[in-house]
Order: structure tokens, then sequence, then C-alpha cells
């Protein structure tokens, strides 16, 4: 049973209907909605503000992967996620968002005896997802064909109505022991990785970076472009962790307006990477190329 403000998820929100009604049958939830387009989001936004609710964070990014880094072990009541694409291709199958990853970063972050409910109207891809549900160990799952939900989206209600079936999936977390799930994400992960450095600025020690490409255990990360001005350099990086892959600008800046070859290396403002390990990785390469050019590291906080 759901406490008294439990911690809802949604996967996919769309124009935000279920969120809504959701946010009111659960007036001291939380809940979360996770969507990839902005035109979806917007248009939630919108309903959310018109109705004056405000127990929903919307989020605009990758719910399979927010869910297994925004959130700790044992925290959501609920994850909900209602008719996905099933993309039925086999070329496409990878796409599919009820993989075996997803279901065990699921039993990390769903509470005991927590549930996820997944509504389709594609009869395998209901089977499909709880066979990969229940081959993880950790859930008791079962089919239901046309349901009668407390909170129900529109086209279900419509399909409801016109005769056709729907399939809910319900899996509810029953293992007391929680998966070990890696995140890429690094813990205090707001904080400002960066180097402070002595030495004199020299274009030509900074374009050596260009175009260097590393590969490491967590992935990869590379250099594209050192923007050189008179003194300061933009350098253009990319970093791969695990596949997650993120491109962003490193700025070497003199420390203050007055320092005498005191610079800063700091992630460019512009661009704010989530802080991982394969962030600080690239940046250390930049801290130790000038290191072995004359420069002297005075101090920083970059431990990969
Ligand atoms: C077919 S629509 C269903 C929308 C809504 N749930 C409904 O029942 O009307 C699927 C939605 O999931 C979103 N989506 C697809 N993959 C996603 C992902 N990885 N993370 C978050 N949202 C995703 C799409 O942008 C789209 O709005």
């Amino acid at each position: 049973m759901m406490g008294d403000s439990p911690l809802l998820v949604e996967i996919g929100f769309g124009r935000g209907e279920f969120l809504v009604s959701l946010a009111k049958a659960y007036p001291q939830g939380l809940v979360v909605g996770f969507e990839v387009s902005m035109t979806s989001l917007l248009k939630a936004c919108s309903r959310l503000k018109a109705e004056n609710i405000t127990n929903v964070k919307l989020v605009l990014f990758d719910a399979v992967f927010g869910l297994r880094e925004f959130f700790g072990p044992s925290s959501i009541d609920t994850v909900y996620m209602n008719f996905p694409v099933p993309w039925p291709k086999k070329k496409h199958a990878k796409r599919r968002i009820i993989n075996p990853p997803f279901w065990l970063a699921l039993a990390n972050v769903l509470k005991p005896a927590g549930t996820f409910e997944l509504m389709t109207d594609v009869e395998w891809y209901a089977q499909e997802a709880a066979e990969n549900a229940r081959l993880t160990g950790f859930f008791d799952v079962h089919i239901e064909r046309n349901p009668n939900r407390r909170v129900q989206t529109k086209y279900e209600r419509k399909w409801l109505d016109e005769g056709r079936n729907i399939f809910r999936v319900v899996a509810k977390r029953v293992s007391a022991k929680t998966p070990d799930v890696e995140r890429l994400l690094l813990a205090g992960g707001d904080y400002m990785p960066h180097a402070v450095l002595e030495g004199h600025f020299t274009p030509s020690i900074l374009k050596m970076l260009e175009g260097v490409e590393i590969k490491w255990e967590r992935g990869a990360f590379g250099v594209r472009e050192v923007y050189v001005r008179e003194k300061d350099a933009l350098f253009r990086v990319y970093t791969i962790d695990k596949g997650f892959f993120q491109a962003f600008y490193v700025w070497l800046r003199p420390y203050s307006p007055d320092s005498n070859n005191m610079y800063l290396l700091k992630l460019d403002p512009l661009t704010s990477p989530f802080r991982t390990r394969s962030v600080l990785a690239v940046m250390s390469y930049i801290r130790d190329h000038l290191s072995s050019n004359g420069f002297t590291v005075i101090r920083d906080n970059l431990r990969v």
C-alpha cells in the first residue's frame, strides 16, 4: 500500500492528461513525469498551470536514464507507462523501453512492494514486458485485460468504450533484496570540477590537444576543437560513459583579471554536462597535458 505522500513517476506523459489526474488523485504525493518531446512538455505545462497543480515535476529527458540516475534505491512507490510505441520491427527492438536493464533499474528504485504499471493495446508487447520482468526474479507479474483503473488516459477510456482490448501489466517488487545497479552520475554531481594552474599561455601547446581521442575502461572521451584567444581557450569535447554520450565545452581562462600566469580550467558555463567519470577524465587529460608542458598544477578536484 502507498503511504500518505507517495512518490509517483510517469514515463512518456504525452499531453499530460494522466499526469494531471494522478496529481489530483494523490494531492499529498509528488508526481515526476519524464518526456522527450518538448511540444508535449509545453502542452503538459499549460495543462498543469490551468489546473493550478503544484505537486508535479516535469523532466525533459530520457526516462530510462532518469529513473536510474535521479532516484535513490527503494524510493519510488509506483511507475506508470501508458501506451508506449512498441517498436514491432526486429531491427527496432532495442528501442523498446521494457528491456532487461530497464527492469533491473526499476527493481532498484522501486520501494519493496512498489509497482510498475504498463498499459498497452499490443498484446505481445505486454507479454514481452511481463516475461522480461519475471526473468529478473525481482517481481511478481500479472497481465490484466481491460482493467478498470482509478486514473485513466483519454485513449484508454475511448478504447474501452469502443470495446477494444487493452492490457495492463502490473509488476510488483517482491524481492527484499535490491539489485546492484551502477549509476553514471557522481554523488554530489552539482559540484564544479576545476583545476588551478600556473604557467605561460602558449596557443601551440593548447592546439596540440585538437583531435585527441582516448578510450578508457568507462568509455571514451576526446577533444574535437580548440579555440584559442589572446588569454583564454575553449575546448570542444565529448565524453562517453558506458554508452552515454555528452558534448560540451571546457574553458581555460585567467584565474582573475589581474592574475599573472594563473589559470582556471573549468566547465564552460554555457554547457552543463552531467558530472560523470568521463567528464572528470577529459578535464584531467587537459590538466595533465598542461602540466607536462610547463604548467604547474596549484590545486584541483578532478579525482577520476
Ligand atoms: C505513444 S505516446 C503515449 C503518450 C501518453 N502516455 C498517452 O498515453 O497518450 C509515447 C510518448 O512517450 C514519449 N517517450 C518515448 N520514449 C521516451 C523516453 N525514453 N523517455 C521519456 N519519454 C519517452 C514520447 O515522446 C511520447 O510522447
